[in-house]
Protein backbone atom coordinates (compact mmCIF):
# COMPACT_ATOMS: atom_id res chain seq x y z
CA UNK A 1 0.00 0.00 0.00
CA UNK A 2 1.17 3.15 -1.46
CA UNK A 3 0.79 6.22 1.63
CA UNK A 4 1.44 9.39 0.19
CA UNK A 5 3.03 11.05 3.71
CA UNK A 6 2.79 14.86 2.47
CA UNK A 7 -0.97 14.49 2.98
CA UNK A 8 -0.71 12.55 6.40
CA UNK A 9 -1.47 14.85 9.79
CA UNK A 10 1.72 14.19 11.51
CA UNK A 11 3.06 16.82 13.41
CA UNK A 12 5.44 20.03 11.77
CA UNK A 13 7.91 20.39 14.44
CA UNK A 14 8.93 23.50 13.07
CA UNK A 15 6.08 24.87 13.12
CA UNK A 16 4.78 27.37 16.22
CA UNK A 17 1.73 29.27 15.35
CA UNK A 18 -0.64 26.47 15.83
CA UNK A 19 -3.16 25.47 18.24
CA UNK A 20 -1.02 23.28 20.92
CA UNK A 21 1.55 26.84 20.39
CA UNK A 22 -1.18 29.27 21.50
CA UNK A 23 -1.99 26.67 24.08
CA UNK A 24 1.16 26.81 25.48
CA UNK A 25 1.96 30.23 25.34
CA UNK A 26 -1.46 31.11 27.19
CA UNK A 27 -0.75 28.03 30.28
CA UNK A 28 2.74 29.85 31.02
CA UNK A 29 1.29 32.90 30.72
CA UNK A 30 -2.21 31.83 32.75
CA UNK A 31 -0.13 29.96 35.57
CA UNK A 32 -0.47 33.57 37.57
CA UNK A 33 -3.94 33.28 38.04
CA UNK A 34 -4.73 29.46 37.82
CA UNK A 35 -4.28 26.36 39.63
CA UNK A 36 -4.41 24.78 36.04
CA UNK A 37 -3.10 27.08 33.72
CA UNK A 38 -2.61 24.59 30.62
CA UNK A 39 -6.34 22.64 31.09
CA UNK A 40 -7.76 26.71 31.02
CA UNK A 41 -6.09 27.40 27.98
CA UNK A 42 -7.59 24.24 26.30
CA UNK A 43 -10.91 24.91 27.36
CA UNK A 44 -10.94 28.36 26.27
CA UNK A 45 -9.08 27.61 22.76
CA UNK A 46 -12.02 25.39 22.31
CA UNK A 47 -14.79 28.05 23.65
CA UNK A 48 -12.75 30.35 21.56
CA UNK A 49 -12.94 27.90 18.28
CA UNK A 50 -16.64 26.55 19.20
CA UNK A 51 -14.96 22.90 19.33
CA UNK A 52 -14.54 20.22 22.12
CA UNK A 53 -11.27 20.39 24.33
CA UNK A 54 -10.51 17.07 22.69
CA UNK A 55 -9.99 18.34 19.10
CA UNK A 56 -7.56 21.08 20.91
CA UNK A 57 -5.51 18.53 22.12
CA UNK A 58 -6.09 16.67 19.13
CA UNK A 59 -4.72 18.59 16.59
CA UNK A 60 -2.40 20.71 18.21
CA UNK A 61 -0.41 21.46 14.81
CA UNK A 62 -3.39 22.89 13.21
CA UNK A 63 -3.59 26.17 12.22
CA UNK A 64 -6.59 27.79 14.45
CA UNK A 65 -9.58 29.22 11.87
CA UNK A 66 -9.91 32.36 10.97
CA UNK A 67 -11.57 34.72 13.97
CA UNK A 68 -10.43 32.30 16.31
CA UNK A 69 -7.17 33.72 17.70
CA UNK A 70 -8.82 36.68 18.40
CA UNK A 71 -12.14 35.52 20.01
CA UNK A 72 -9.51 33.52 22.04
CA UNK A 73 -7.46 36.59 23.01
CA UNK A 74 -10.36 38.30 24.36
CA UNK A 75 -11.18 35.33 26.30
CA UNK A 76 -7.77 34.65 27.95
CA UNK A 77 -7.35 38.27 28.24
CA UNK A 78 -10.35 37.65 31.04
CA UNK A 79 -9.58 34.94 32.52
CA UNK A 80 -6.08 36.62 33.20
CA UNK A 81 -7.64 39.79 34.56
CA UNK A 82 -9.09 36.92 37.10
CA UNK A 83 -12.23 36.32 35.90
CA UNK A 84 -13.76 32.65 36.39
CA UNK A 85 -13.44 30.08 33.61
CA UNK A 86 -17.13 28.74 34.37
CA UNK A 87 -18.49 32.78 33.69
CA UNK A 88 -16.54 32.65 30.69
CA UNK A 89 -17.47 29.60 29.16
CA UNK A 90 -20.84 30.26 30.86
CA UNK A 91 -20.92 26.55 31.87
CA UNK A 92 -19.98 24.40 34.52
CA UNK A 93 -20.36 20.67 35.44
CA UNK A 94 -21.75 19.60 38.59
CA UNK A 95 -22.13 16.40 39.96
CA UNK A 96 -23.88 14.47 37.05
CA UNK A 97 -25.05 17.46 35.15
CA UNK A 98 -23.82 20.22 33.25
CA UNK A 99 -25.22 23.49 34.29
CA UNK A 100 -25.59 27.42 32.43
CA UNK A 101 -23.91 29.91 35.31
CA UNK A 102 -24.15 33.37 34.93
CA UNK A 103 -22.85 36.13 37.66
CA UNK A 104 -26.19 35.80 38.90
CA UNK A 105 -25.21 33.27 40.54
CA UNK A 106 -22.40 31.01 42.47
CA UNK A 107 -20.28 28.77 40.63
CA UNK A 108 -20.96 25.28 42.02
CA UNK A 109 -18.06 23.96 43.51
CA UNK A 110 -16.68 20.30 44.17
CA UNK A 111 -17.87 20.01 47.63
CA UNK A 112 -21.03 20.73 47.68
CA UNK A 113 -21.40 17.34 45.49
CA UNK A 114 -20.61 15.64 48.22
CA UNK A 115 -23.78 16.83 50.17
CA UNK A 116 -25.74 16.13 47.13
CA UNK A 117 -23.97 12.53 47.79
CA UNK A 118 -25.60 12.70 51.45
CA UNK A 119 -29.11 13.92 50.50
CA UNK A 120 -29.30 10.99 48.15
CA UNK A 121 -28.01 8.42 50.66
CA UNK A 122 -30.56 9.73 53.24
CA UNK A 123 -33.38 9.95 50.52
CA UNK A 124 -32.65 6.14 49.47
CA UNK A 125 -35.08 4.64 52.00
CA UNK A 126 -37.86 7.51 51.24
CA UNK A 127 -38.05 7.30 46.77
CA UNK A 128 -41.26 9.87 46.80
CA UNK A 129 -39.88 11.95 49.41
CA UNK A 130 -40.21 15.94 49.10
CA UNK A 131 -36.63 17.91 49.11
CA UNK A 132 -35.99 21.54 49.51
CA UNK A 133 -32.84 23.43 47.90
CA UNK A 134 -32.75 26.44 49.74
CA UNK A 135 -30.33 28.88 48.10
CA UNK A 136 -30.32 27.25 44.91
CA UNK A 137 -28.12 29.52 42.96
CA UNK A 138 -27.77 27.76 39.46
CA UNK A 139 -30.24 24.93 40.76
CA UNK A 140 -26.65 23.10 40.91
CA UNK A 141 -28.51 21.00 44.05
CA UNK A 142 -32.48 20.98 43.02
CA UNK A 143 -31.66 19.61 39.77
CA UNK A 144 -28.52 17.13 40.65
CA UNK A 145 -31.05 15.38 43.04
CA UNK A 146 -33.78 15.31 40.57
CA UNK A 147 -31.62 14.03 38.18
CA UNK A 148 -30.41 11.07 40.01
CA UNK A 149 -33.88 10.09 41.62
CA UNK A 150 -36.73 11.47 39.19
CA UNK A 151 -39.63 10.17 41.75
CA UNK A 152 -38.70 13.18 44.31
CA UNK A 153 -40.21 16.56 44.38
CA UNK A 154 -38.16 19.30 44.54
CA UNK A 155 -38.49 22.59 45.21
CA UNK A 156 -35.98 24.98 44.71
CA UNK A 157 -36.05 28.46 46.67
CA UNK A 158 -33.65 31.56 46.08
CA UNK A 159 -34.14 35.37 47.15
CA UNK A 160 -32.49 36.30 44.03
CA UNK A 161 -34.98 36.56 41.00
CA UNK A 162 -31.71 36.44 38.56
CA UNK A 163 -30.40 33.50 40.36
CA UNK A 164 -34.15 31.76 40.02
CA UNK A 165 -34.07 32.78 36.28
CA UNK A 166 -30.81 30.55 36.11
CA UNK A 167 -31.81 27.85 37.37
CA UNK A 168 -35.66 27.83 35.58
CA UNK A 169 -33.58 27.81 32.40
CA UNK A 170 -30.94 24.76 33.75
CA UNK A 171 -34.34 23.09 34.64
CA UNK A 172 -36.02 23.54 31.41
CA UNK A 173 -32.92 22.79 29.40
CA UNK A 174 -32.27 19.88 31.44
CA UNK A 175 -35.71 18.61 30.99
CA UNK A 176 -36.27 17.98 34.62
CA UNK A 177 -39.23 19.15 36.25
CA UNK A 178 -38.77 21.28 39.85
CA UNK A 179 -40.54 23.98 41.22
CA UNK A 180 -38.73 26.96 41.75
CA UNK A 181 -39.88 29.61 43.84
CA UNK A 182 -38.73 33.08 45.26
CA UNK A 183 -38.41 33.44 48.78
CA UNK A 184 -36.67 34.89 51.50
CA UNK A 185 -35.57 31.39 53.11
CA UNK A 186 -38.88 30.04 53.81
CA UNK A 187 -40.68 32.73 54.26
CA UNK A 188 -42.75 32.17 50.80
CA UNK A 189 -43.34 28.87 51.87
CA UNK A 190 -46.26 29.57 54.15
CA UNK A 191 -46.44 26.10 56.44
CA UNK A 192 -45.06 23.56 54.21
CA UNK A 193 -42.91 20.27 54.99
CA UNK A 194 -40.13 18.76 53.54
CA UNK A 195 -38.32 15.13 54.69
CA UNK A 196 -34.75 16.59 53.09
CA UNK A 197 -33.95 20.25 53.57
CA UNK A 198 -30.50 21.10 51.38
CA UNK A 199 -28.61 24.32 51.63
CA UNK A 200 -25.14 25.72 50.84
CA UNK A 201 -25.73 29.45 52.74
CA UNK A 202 -23.62 32.29 52.13
CA UNK A 203 -20.78 31.35 54.90
CA UNK A 204 -17.80 33.67 53.97
CA UNK A 205 -17.30 36.14 57.01
CA UNK A 206 -17.59 39.95 55.86
CA UNK A 207 -14.76 40.87 56.44
CA UNK A 208 -12.65 38.10 54.51
CA UNK A 209 -10.58 39.31 51.95
CA UNK A 210 -11.18 36.89 49.51
CA UNK A 211 -15.03 38.52 48.57
CA UNK A 212 -12.81 41.64 47.12
CA UNK A 213 -10.05 39.50 45.61
CA UNK A 214 -10.76 35.71 43.65
CA UNK A 215 -14.26 35.68 44.96
CA UNK A 216 -15.01 39.41 43.32
CA UNK A 217 -16.65 37.94 40.46
CA UNK A 218 -19.55 35.97 41.92
CA UNK A 219 -22.39 37.61 43.50
CA UNK A 220 -21.79 39.00 47.04
CA UNK A 221 -25.41 37.95 48.40
CA UNK A 222 -24.07 34.08 47.54
CA UNK A 223 -21.10 34.42 49.47
CA UNK A 224 -21.19 37.10 52.44
CA UNK A 225 -22.18 35.38 55.60
CA UNK A 226 -21.95 38.53 57.72
CA UNK A 227 -19.62 39.66 60.41
CA UNK A 228 -18.69 35.52 61.99
CA UNK A 229 -20.06 33.74 58.99
CA UNK A 230 -22.89 32.56 60.18
CA UNK A 231 -26.03 34.91 60.02
CA UNK A 232 -27.38 32.78 57.10
CA UNK A 233 -27.09 29.48 59.18
CA UNK A 234 -28.40 30.67 62.28
CA UNK A 235 -32.09 31.92 60.11
CA UNK A 236 -32.20 28.62 58.81
CA UNK A 237 -31.16 26.73 62.24
CA UNK A 238 -34.13 28.84 63.58
CA UNK A 239 -36.92 28.79 60.47
CA UNK A 240 -36.03 25.12 59.41
CA UNK A 241 -38.00 23.47 62.42
CA UNK A 242 -41.48 24.77 60.94
CA UNK A 243 -40.68 23.03 57.54
CA UNK A 244 -39.00 19.55 58.45
CA UNK A 245 -41.42 16.33 58.12
CA UNK A 246 -41.36 14.27 61.03
CA UNK A 247 -37.99 12.51 60.91
CA UNK A 248 -36.98 14.96 58.57
CA UNK A 249 -33.17 16.11 57.65
CA UNK A 250 -31.73 19.50 57.00
CA UNK A 251 -28.25 19.78 55.64
CA UNK A 252 -25.75 22.51 55.99
CA UNK A 253 -22.98 23.08 54.02
CA UNK A 254 -20.50 25.73 56.20
CA UNK A 255 -17.00 26.77 55.60
CA UNK A 256 -13.96 24.46 56.64
CA UNK A 257 -14.06 26.22 59.91
CA UNK A 258 -16.79 26.45 61.01
CA UNK A 259 -18.34 23.01 61.67
CA UNK A 260 -17.32 23.24 65.92
CA UNK A 261 -20.09 26.68 65.43
CA UNK A 262 -22.25 25.05 63.20
CA UNK A 263 -22.52 22.02 65.72
CA UNK A 264 -22.89 24.17 69.03
CA UNK A 265 -25.88 26.65 67.33
CA UNK A 266 -27.48 23.56 66.03
CA UNK A 267 -27.75 21.86 69.52
CA UNK A 268 -28.84 25.50 71.23
CA UNK A 269 -31.47 25.18 68.35
CA UNK A 270 -32.72 21.93 69.59
CA UNK A 271 -31.09 20.23 66.12
CA UNK A 272 -29.78 16.43 67.03
CA UNK A 273 -26.11 16.03 64.97
CA UNK A 274 -26.75 13.06 62.96
CA UNK A 275 -23.66 13.36 61.07
CA UNK A 276 -20.54 15.98 60.57
CA UNK A 277 -18.98 15.49 57.38
CA UNK A 278 -15.73 16.62 55.11
CA UNK A 279 -15.19 17.13 51.70
CA UNK A 280 -13.56 15.46 49.26
CA UNK A 281 -10.24 17.46 50.33
CA UNK A 282 -10.15 16.18 53.72
CA UNK A 283 -11.78 19.49 55.18
CA UNK A 284 -14.81 19.34 57.80
CA UNK A 285 -17.49 21.00 54.97
CA UNK A 286 -21.51 19.79 56.21
CA UNK A 287 -24.34 18.54 59.06
CA UNK A 288 -26.67 16.71 59.26
CA UNK A 289 -28.96 17.79 60.81
CA UNK A 290 -32.62 16.46 62.65
CA UNK A 291 -35.12 18.09 65.21
CA UNK A 292 -35.24 16.30 68.43
CA UNK A 293 -38.40 14.01 68.13
CA UNK A 294 -40.74 14.44 71.72
CA UNK A 295 -40.12 11.51 74.17
CA UNK A 296 -43.06 9.39 74.24
CA UNK A 297 -44.85 9.78 77.53
C1 LIG B 1 -23.55 29.79 48.46
S1 LIG B 1 -24.79 30.15 47.30
C2 LIG B 1 -25.33 28.48 46.91
C3 LIG B 1 -25.84 28.32 45.50
C4 LIG B 1 -26.11 26.86 45.11
N1 LIG B 1 -27.00 26.21 46.03
C5 LIG B 1 -24.81 26.08 45.05
O1 LIG B 1 -24.53 25.28 45.95
O2 LIG B 1 -24.05 26.27 44.10
C6 LIG B 1 -26.07 30.77 48.35
C7 LIG B 1 -27.38 31.11 47.66
O3 LIG B 1 -28.28 31.59 48.66
C8 LIG B 1 -29.03 32.64 48.10
N2 LIG B 1 -29.54 33.49 49.19
C9 LIG B 1 -28.89 34.45 49.88
N3 LIG B 1 -29.71 35.01 50.78
C10 LIG B 1 -30.90 34.39 50.66
C11 LIG B 1 -32.15 34.53 51.34
N4 LIG B 1 -32.32 35.44 52.29
N5 LIG B 1 -33.16 33.72 50.97
C12 LIG B 1 -33.00 32.80 49.99
N6 LIG B 1 -31.84 32.63 49.31
C13 LIG B 1 -30.79 33.41 49.65
C14 LIG B 1 -28.07 33.36 47.19
O4 LIG B 1 -28.76 34.14 46.23
C15 LIG B 1 -27.30 32.18 46.61
O5 LIG B 1 -27.89 31.74 45.41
Amino acid sequence: MNIDRSRTHAPRPDKTDGLGSLVADAARALAAVSAAPRLDAELLLAHAAGVSRSRIVAFPERDPPAGVEARFRAVLARRLDGEPLAYIRGRKDFHAISLRVTPDVLIPRPETECLVDEALAIGDSRPDCSVLDLGTGSGAIALAIKRARPSVSVTAVDASAGALAVASANARALGLDIRCLESDWFAGLGAERFDLVACNPPYVRSSDPCLDGDLRHEPRRALDGGGDGLDAIRVVLTEAPAHLAAGGALLIEHGHDQQTDVVALASGFGFRIVTARRDLSGLPRFVVLQVHEPRPQ
